[in-house]
C-alpha cells in the first residue's frame, strides 16, 4: 500500500515538472497574441544583418495586460534565451533586430512575447548566401 502511494506521487509530481516545462513563458490569463508576418518560411537571414521583424498589430484590445514586446530566438521547436529586441511597444507592429552569430540552420523561429507568446514561422539563418 506504502509503495502504491509513493508511485502515485511520484507520477503527480513527474507530470507537474512536465506541465511547468512545456509552458515556461507563458502564462494562462494573457490573450493577445498578435501572429509574426515577417519572418516567413521563404525568409533567409544573415549573421550580422538587421531586420525589422513586422507582426499585425490591428485591432489589440483595448487592454493589453503587457504592452511592452520582447523577441527570442527559437531553434530546433525550444526557445533559447538569446534576446533579439526588447522594450518596444507592441501596437507599434514591428520591431529592428540583428541576426546574431549563430549555426546555420532552416529551423529558426522569434517568440513575441508581450501579453502572451507567438511563434513566427520557421525561417533560415546562415552566415555566409552561398
Ligand atoms: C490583421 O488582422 C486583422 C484583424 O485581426 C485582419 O482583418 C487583417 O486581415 C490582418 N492583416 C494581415 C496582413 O494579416
Ligand atoms: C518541431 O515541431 C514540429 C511540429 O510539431 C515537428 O513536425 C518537428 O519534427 C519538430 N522538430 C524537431 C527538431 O523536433
Amino acid at each position: 500500500m506504502k509503495f502504491a502511494v509513493s508511485n502515485i506521487f511520484a507520477f503527480l509530481s513527474a507530470a507537474a515538472l512536465a506541465a511547468v516545462q512545456a509552458t515556461p513563458l507563458i502564462s494562462s490569463r494573457d490573450v493577445y497574441a498578435p501572429p509574426i508576418t515577417y519572418p516567413h518560411t521563404d525568409s533567409v537571414w544573415l549573421v550580422g544583418q538587421t531586420h525589422t521583424v513586422t507582426w499585425n498589430a490591428t485591432n489589440p484590445p483595448a487592454q493589453i495586460t503587457n504592452p511592452i514586446g520582447t523577441i527570442l530566438l527559437r531553434k530546433s521547436n525550444l526557445t533559447t534565451p538569446v534576446i533579439m529586441q526588447a522594450n518596444f511597444a507592441l501596437v507599434s507592429g514591428k520591431a529592428t533586430v540583428k541576426v546574431p552569430w549563430v549555426q546555420d540552420g532552416d529551423d529558426y523561429q522569434l517568440v513575441l512575447f508581450g501579453d502572451s507568446g507567438n511563434f513566427s514561422p520557421y525561417f533560415t539563418i546562415k552566415y555566409r548566401n552561398s
